[in-house]
């Protein structure tokens, strides 16, 4: 098996395609029903997907028009509610499918979200895993406390110490045979230990609440491109996502992050990348691309600026439509920046052409076709790109997870791309094979293991 596959998600009604949600087949209206969840991911896991990979925002989209309510119109990221909670309940109807959330490390205690990630390992048997994420909306800043976010690095910075933190909480807090439970005695309090963190963000004196899970550290994933973002995944990333539209582009960023892995003393395989795909498939592809049409016409020009104002921390609606888009250093999203002047040199980059351009493939390429088509492509674009896989979007949600399930996954199981079993019980042993539940020996996790 040569490629995985995440399903990609938020909990909210415009996430990758903007006004998609006005077709009449489209569910994203549904993110409020847990029966929505439950059928999502047993279709990804019909379909053997490694992972449902939830994103998230903290804050409403505001930048456009200096107003949220070009987000509010087409419900882009706003509403948009925990993605934590549905967890639970896929995991009772799945075994295998594992589940990726976002959470940010700027705006979460340590202490507190490391009991709610151990939670969730167990309650879903070692299949959990967290995006870490630092967030970049001023919006989310103003709502959780603070005046305005803090500058670009310094999250980064204080992300770093909410790592330290939260690895001695799963690592280092409890020895595995901590618990007993010999009808006396359930934890035996000498194999379990204060972690003593006296930091600049953070002080944790005590012992972690939880007993361990079965993958103690979550599996870790990130998505962050710019220079210190990459530097923070090869360090702590397992799963990297990225947003990519050319396999050159995507590659620059695999190497980019292998060569940080690297330098932090991590082997070549340690980290696995995958890349946003909007994949449109039909039995042929004369009706993929009658699809595909289909969903264009639902496309929002508006709402797409809304959402690319938010991501770029500019507000596009100041700029001529037509107009081409000249570099701009926010403090925002500088890798998304980057992602657009530097994509297609023989293309002028105007809001508008953004807008088109995102309308249904959100953050990477949209790939069209019979199944023979798609699994072509996918295969060329890991080929020349390098990525591990790729994040599958759902712009008509659930119908699009469906199509690819039912029409792309036979094609690609056919040709000995993606698996056809489960291996292994839990996400960890997706990446590194059947037994591997842990962080590995070179994973900066592993060095708070407890020790005696
Ligand atoms: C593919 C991809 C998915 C992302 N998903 C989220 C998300 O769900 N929530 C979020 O707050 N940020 C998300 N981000 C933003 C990144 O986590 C990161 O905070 C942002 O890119 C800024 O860091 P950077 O300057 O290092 O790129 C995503 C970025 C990419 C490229």
């Amino acid at each position: 098996m040569r490629l995985h596959l995440n399903g990609l998600r938020q909990s909210t009604v415009g996430h990758t395609a903007i006004g998609l949600w006005r077709h009449p087949d489209s569910q994203a209206h549904r993110y409020r029903d847990l029966d929505y969840w439950m059928e999502t991911a047993r279709i990804l896991e019909r379909g053997k997907f490694d992972a449902l990979f939830v994103a998230d925002a903290l804050g409403p989209l505001d930048v456009y028009q200096g107003s949220v309510d070009a987000a509010l119109r087409d419900g882009i990221q706003t509403p948009t509610d925990d993605p934590l909670l549905p967890i639970s309940a896929m995991a009772s109807v799945t075994e295998h499918l594992g589940f990726s959330v976002t959470v940010s490390s700027t705006y979460e205690l340590p202490y507190a979200f490391a009991r709610k990630m151990a939670t969730l390992d167990h309650l879903t048997k070692g299949r959990i895993g967290w995006n870490i994420v630092t967030s970049a909306l001023d919006s989310a800043a103003r709502n959780l406390g603070l005046d305005r976010q803090l500058p670009h690095d310094a999250r980064y910075a204080k992300a770093e110490e909410f790592m330290e933190v939260v690895y001695q909480l799963w690592e280092g807090s409890w020895a595995d045979d901590a618990v007993v439970r010999n009808g006396h005695v359930f934890v035996d309090p000498a194999r379990v230990r204060p972690i003593g963190h006296h930091g600049e963000h953070y002080q944790v004196p005590g012992m972690a609440l939880f007993e361990p899970g079965i993958l103690r550290t979550p599996v870790l994933y990130q998505a962050g491109t710019s220079p210190v973002g990459r530097a923070f995944a090869g360090r702590h990333a397992e799963g990297v996502f990225l947003s990519a539209y050319l396999p050159s582009m995507a590659r620059t960023l695999v190497e980019g992050v292998r060569a940080e892995a690297a330098k932090a003393g991590r082997s070549g395989d340690a980290v696995k990348f995958f890349a946003i795909a909007t994949v449109i498939v039909a039995e042929t592809d004369a009706e993929a691309r009658a699809k595909l049409a289909d969903y264009q016409r639902y496309a929002s020009v508006e709402g797409a600026l809304a959402r690319w104002s938010a991501l770029m921390h500019l507000d596009l609606s100041t700029l001529d439509l037509d107009k081409p888009l000249e570099y701009v250093e926010t403090d925002g999203i500088r890798g998304m920046v980057e992602l657009f002047t530097t994509l297609d040199p023989s293309r002028t980059w105007t809001p508008r052409a953004i807008a088109e351009f995102v309308g249904v493939g959100g953050g990477g390429p949209v790939i069209v076709g019979s199944p023979a088509t798609v699994a072509d492509e996918l295969e060329r674009w890991a080929d020349e790109s390098g990525v591990d896989g790729f994040n599958i979007a759902d712009p008509v949600p659930p119908v699009t997870f469906r199509d690819f399930v039912d029409l792309a996954v036979p094609e690609l199981q056919r040709r000995g791309l993606v698996r056809t079993e489960y291996e292994g019980g839990t996400l960890r042993e997706r990446f590194y094979g059947p037994g591997v539940t842990r962080v590995r020996d070179d994973h900066p996790a592993a060095a708070h293991r407890f020790s005696d």
